[in-house]
């Protein structure tokens, strides 16, 4: 599919992700010369910025984030994209001055694309209003419209949030970013597994016991207080990022690469998992929030001394928790998920557990250490693939150890692109096979809505860990005393 020229209209242009994330992104685009000619960028903000304002204002986003590596030729060429447009997005006016920029043909393609880079609440409005003033239509060239999550509050509310958008869109032009599916060793999972003869024949019940998938931060919650004790780690980061992760790992291969073919089988793996009755939340699912601690050696306050946060919040910033797929690849082997603010390390791993092999052929050797084989996926930081296998150890006896085979996918030359990157460049093309499709969002939330319900009727007590460790003690979730979590990707010797 190749990139069309487009003009960009982001919403909340000068907020964090805008800052951080969107405008860097599509200056590395240009740079790659990857944005097409008469594209544009149209900066929707409160502030009463003029053009020279703006146009400073991403000179300091693009270099705190590229640093040494600022190019002041593609800057030129990129700041004569953009453009900044005043608007308070709860006026009227502010849509029909917007359309009456975009009119002008001369200057901004027929192609748009509107990135809604602003609070959940205000989705519905915003696109009925874009809608009054025909932006819409697609008379001429494309629209399309781009949201962050969360996509709804649970299952209700994303369905009702989905009636609404629907009577201004088509499911076509929503792209419904989970900017996770947008990183490189997430996408490096499908070749992984769909180009490697191998593996297949081993992907399934007979030989997985079990797989895990951590999101773990160093950092807490960021001066997101507002959002974020609305929201927690289930909401957060499990019902999106991390159930996504799982149906990359654990969906049949799709018959192409297309999008819908790509969804279909990511939904019928988040159908095929097993409710979780609301009796069984408790050995499901676990919850806690971080008490004070030290991440790297520095004290930092706990979750309910920082900003925004109400005194007797149980918010939970831990969640974790064990799901079934009821299809005939995996009934009986657990998933495990959990993430969490301010632990140990900063990593999001996907951890595949092979059976032990039979090991009564060793039973009159002294054998001291028989793991069993690992998978070990690295998202970040570190991006690597990783096949434990257990091998003799050289000398007279026999004994073992565990060899760690390397298929990492980048070299330490080649650069890391942003996820953002990818995604905000496959708009361009129409291709959202890396966006979500609203089945699934609706079902990833009927995962988690009963978790979500019991938590809520529990509101005396969170379970609570320091600062700095691996979470509190939820070892209950596991089926066999033999299991646990696997925090690194070095081999473990047990
Ligand atoms: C976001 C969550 O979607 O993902 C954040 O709202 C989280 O709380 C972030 O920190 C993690 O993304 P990444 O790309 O930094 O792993």
């Amino acid at each position: 599919m190749n990139a069309e020229p487009c003009t960009y209209v982001i919403f909340g242009a000068t907020g964090n992700l805008s800052r951080i994330k969107l405008m860097p992104a599509l200056y590395h685009l240009d740079c790659a010369e990857r944005l097409p000619d008469g594209t544009k960028i149209v900066a929707m903000g409160r502030r009463p910025w003029d053009q020279q304002k703006w146009l400073d204002e991403v000179r300091d986003m693009i270099v705190s984030k590229v640093k040494s590596e600022f190019d002041e030729d593609v800057f030129k060429r990129f700041s004569e994209r953009l453009y900044y447009h005043q608007g308070d997005i709860g006026q009227v006016e502010c849509y029909s001055d917007l359309a009456k920029l975009l009119g002008d043909r001369d200057n901004f393609s027929r192609n748009m694309a509107f990135y809604l880079s602003i609070s959940p609440a205000d989705f519905g409005r915003v696109m009925e209003r874009l809608s009054d003033n025909h932006l819409f239509d697609e008379d001429e060239g494309w629209r399309r419209v781009i949201i962050e999550k969360p996509f709804g509050y649970d299952l209700d509310s994303a369905q009702a949030l989905q009636k609404r958008i629907s009577r201004y869109l088509t499911e076509e032009q929503i792209y419904r970013i989970d900017h996770y599916l947008g990183k490189g060793m997430v996408q490096n999972v499908l070749v992984f597994r769909f180009a490697n003869v191998m593996l297949e024949p081993l992907w399934n019940r007979n030989y997985i016991d079990h797989i895990q998938i951590t999101h773990s931060e160093e950092l807490g919650i960021e001066g997101r207080g507002d959002y974020y004790n609305g929201s927690g780690a289930l909401r957060d980061m499990l019902q999106s990022h991390l159930l996504q992760l799982l149906t990359l790992v654990t969906m049949e291969p799709p018959a192409t690469m297309e999008a819908e073919s790509l969804r279909d089988e990511k939904v019928k793996v988040l159908k095929s998992i097993r409710p979780i009755p609301k009796e069984a939340v408790h050995s499901h699912a676990f919850r806690g929030q971080y008490a004070q601690g030290h991440i790297k050696g520095e004290k930092v306050k706990s979750y309910l001394q920082e900003d925004n946060i109400p005194e007797n919040s149980i918010t939970e910033t831990y969640a974790s928790m064990k799901l079934y797929i009821d299809n005939w690849r995996w009934r009986g082997v657990p998933m495990y998920m959990r993430t969490g603010k301010r632990m140990a390390k900063s990593q999001s791993t996907i951890s595949i557990c092979f059976r032990h092999p039979p090991l009564q052929f060793f039973r009159d050797t002294e054998l001291h250490c028989m793991n069993q084989n690992w998978i070990l996926m690295g998202i970040q930081p570190d991006e690597c693939i990783r096949i434990e296998m257990t091998v003799k150890e050289p000398g007279l006896e026999m004994k073992t150890r565990t060899s760690s085979l390397d298929a990492s996918f980048r070299n330490h030359d080649e650069k890391a692109i942003d996820a953002y990157e990818d995604l905000l460049l496959d708009v361009l093309k129409g291709d959202r096979s890396l966006f979500l499709r609203f089945d699934e969002v609706e079902h990833a939330w009927r995962v988690v809505d009963p978790i979500l319900q019991t938590w809520a009727n529990e509101r005396d007590y969170v379970v609570t860990y320091p600062a700095g460790s691996w979470g509190p003690e939820d070892s209950r979730l596991f089926e066999k005393s033999a299991q646990s979590w696997r925090s690194s990707l070095t081999p473990e010797c047990k």
